[in-house]
């Protein structure tokens, strides 16, 4: 059984639909706290879930590094191993991510190395890009930067707007967080702090439920392996 920690900042969507995904899926992991930096309506929803939920604001510590070490102790207190990063909209210390190295994984709303960082949508509009999407990957401590576990694409259309795109790429999200998530509890995905390896890739997506297999089948995008 996956024990996973969530960290948002926001609107949660991503949270519910891994919670979605482990109930309507049967997928053996259990999301053991949902904390955030804020209140949000992403707390709001988990609370509604009966997920147990933690706010830790940094107004309330001097430090930084107190600020961590406070949300640090609440994925322990839970007993989470992994730590879904699911629109935390702050940047963790490498000493913070570092005691998680190999277990905390992010989603990102681009296809990564292309456009780290934030506006991800409207950047992709001014590149001019034929091709956008989303990027699962391992965290270290270089800002969006570490091994892609999985990404998904679409194409970028002549009357988007960085809304309609990340509306789509919302999609793309949706499904593929989950996916990874099965992967990880199907133990067909393999995370260390060396790196991501898939067993049998291929494999991986048609043992996945059919509504997440039909969707990613066009548009998933496997990494090359890293360890
Ligand atoms: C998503 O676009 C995610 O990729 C990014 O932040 C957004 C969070 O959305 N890191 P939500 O809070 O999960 O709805």
């Amino acid at each position: 059984m996956i024990h996973l920690a969530v960290l948002i900042s926001g609107r949660g969507s991503n949270m519910i639909y891994l919670a979605d995904a482990i109930k309507d899926y049967n997928i053996a992991a259990k999301i053991t706290v949902v904390i955030s930096n804020r209140c949000c309506a992403g707390i709001t929803l988990a609370k509604d879930r009966g997920f147990p939920t933690r706010v830790i604001e940094p107004k309330d510590f001097d430090t930084r590094a107190e600020h961590e070490a406070a949300i640090a102790a609440a994925i322990y207190d839970h007993r989470s191993k992994y730590v879904f990063l699911a629109g935390y909209m702050a940047i963790l210390s490498g000493d913070f991510v570092n005691q998680f190295a190999g277990r905390i994984i992010n989603i990102h709303p681009s296809l990564l190395p292309a456009f780290k960082g934030l506006n991800t949508h409207q950047r992709a509009i001014d590149k001019n890009v034929s091709t956008h999407g989303v990027s699962v990957h391992l965290v270290t401590a270089k800002l969006d930067d570490g091994p892609l576990i999985a990404q998904a694409s679409l194409p970028v259309i002549a009357s988007d707007t960085a809304d309609s795109l990340a509306a789509r790429v919302l999609e793309l999200e949706h499904q593929i967080y989950p996916f990874v998530l099965f992967g990880l509890a199907k133990k067909l995905l393999s995370l260390s702090p060396k790196g991501v390896l898939w067993s049998a890739p291929s494999n991986a997506l048609a043992d996945a439920p059919a509504p997440m297999q039909d969707f990613l089948a066009q548009c998933l995008i496997w990494p090359s392996p890293t360890s």
